[in-house]
């Protein structure tokens, strides 16, 4: 019999019983919802509506729970429909009528909206230790291949040279807002529905501000039919997850390609590889795709929780049972391709020279020699045309722009005098953009030293 089966004369079919069950899903909240409990009780027996000696049972009981779920001698039961009834049942079952008490003033939705907070609370911040590991193995490769150039793409046609320490910090940067945006959610996790009870608050004289305290939260919702029903906390902490899952798909998208025969700019361990069941030869980016491929899902999950919460009326219905599932998967996920990440990048070997071999492909120089020609004064327009015709020239001989003789240069422009020669450099070319932010080495050292002492920080 259901805990709430009292107005019932038929029991709901075994069908209906776990259909509507999430036990399979929230019992991953056991210690949110174990914490939530002992905090009401400690809270009930401080304003008088249990006795202490009721609020100590609850609690070494509710310990006792715990230990068991803990050490796996805890039957989950579909009969009790979810974590909060199983809790509360095998509470009963040893303590008695203390138990019995526990739920006085309190509601499941109260219950539920408390443990999914705390738990998300908890999974941020998960989430942003997993991340500041990535970051560290990217500024690792940064700080390791400096000064190593490769070109820098754009439509996937070559077009600047770049350092590889300046690609890196690119994504480290990216991470850094994620790691902003799993704070975010874990602020906005941060308020306490306990007290809200079924959605009107209750007639008992609940002291909320003592059960936010001891549950670590830094304020009380002040509304209780919002306190009920808000799950925007999910969805921030949803969107971080799919967020930071896109962005390391992005980062996995570069790996697998500069992982081909075509590329060679890096090759990663045998320990995030994997082989061919029938092609000896091969070795397989296989994690870099499952990061790619798990994206999705994490993206569907936000998408999914969004469509449930639309048009939803106040306060709380059933169709809430379902925010978990997304958001239990989503920060699972993100948790482990943040880990597999970092390990390929710690893992993989940098291949400096087939980087260098490429820049030198696609006359990667033809931006700085038109800047050649318009610190000379030629209008930059001019000086593009200009170029571009020397490129034409390169493409009909199929050579590179610094094979062209100085007679050839002269032959496009007059401007052009041996110093040319310096400004077809892909060293000095690099090293030329010192823009702030730019991929001139004297600046990405500055850039190195600001993500360290922001990751410090993290
Ligand atoms: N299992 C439910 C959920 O996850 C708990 C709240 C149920 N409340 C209710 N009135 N049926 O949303």
């Amino acid at each position: 019999m259901a805990l709430w089966s009292g107005r019932f004369t038929e029991n709901v079919s075994e069908f209906t019983q776990r259909f509507g069950a999430s036990l399979p899903v929230d019992k991953a909240l056991y210690a949110q919802d174990i914490a939530g409990s002992k905090a009401h009780a400690h809270m009930l027996a401080k304003v008088g509506v249990i006795s202490h000696e009721d609020a100590d049972a609850i609690d070494s009981g509710l310990e006792r729970v715990k230990n068991r779920i803990e050490s796996g001698d805890f039957t989950f039961d579909i009969n009790d429909e979810d974590i909060h009834m199983s809790v509360e049942r095998a509470l009963t079952a040893d303590i008695g009528d203390a138990g019995a008490r526990l739920h006085t003033g309190r509601s499941r939705n109260d219950q539920v909206a408390t443990d999914t907070r705390l738990f998300a609370k908890k999974r941020a911040h998960d989430l942003m230790r997993a991340n500041v590991a990535l970051r560290h193995a990217l500024v690792e490769q940064a700080e390791k291949h400096f000064d190593v150039i490769l070109p820098g793409y754009t439509h996937m046609q070559h077009a600047q040279p770049v350092l590889f320490s300046h690609h890196m910090l690119a994504y480290v940067w990216m991470l850094t807002r994620d790691f902003e945006r799993l704070a975010a959610a874990e602020r906005a996790a941060d308020a306490s529905p306990l007290g809200a009870a079924a959605l009107a608050g209750t007639t008992y004289p609940l002291d909320r501000q003592m059960t936010a305290a001891e549950l670590g939260f830094s304020k009380v919702i002040p509304n209780s039919l919002d306190a009920v029903s808000d799950r925007d906390f999910l969805l921030d902490l949803d969107y971080a997850c799919a967020v930071s899952c896109m962005h390391l798909s992005r980062l996995c998208e570069e790996l697998v390609l500069w992982s081909t025969s075509e590329f060679g700019f890096i090759e990663l361990s045998d320990s995030f590889s994997t082989g061919s069941s029938i092609m000896p030869q091969k070795k397989n980016p296989d994690f870099a795709e499952l990061i790619r491929g798990k994206t999705g899902r994490v993206v569907g999950n936000l998408v999914s929780l969004l469509v449930t919460m639309k048009a939803l009326p106040l306060a709380y219905n059933k169709d809430l049972q379902e925010d978990k599932y997304g958001v239990i998967d989503s920060a699972k996920t993100l948790e482990d391709c943040l880990q597999c990440a970092a390990g390929m990048i710690e893992t993989m070997q940098i291949k400096p020279d087939n980087m260098m071999a490429q820049a030198k492909k696609g006359h990667l120089a033809a931006t700085d020699v038109a800047d050649y020609l318009a610190k000379k004064g030629l209008p930059f327009r001019h000086a593009h045309e200009v170029v571009g015709h020397l490129v034409l020239l390169c493409e009909q001989r199929d050579c590179n722009l610094d094979d062209l003789s100085l007679e050839d240069f002269k032959a496009a422009s007059p401007l052009f005098e041996e110093d040319i020669t310096s400004a077809l450099n892909l060293e000095s070319i690099v090293k030329a953009r010192t823009t702030e932010g730019g991929t001139g080495n004297s600046v990405v050292r500055q850039q190195l030293d600001q993500a360290k002492t922001v990751l410090a920080n993290d």
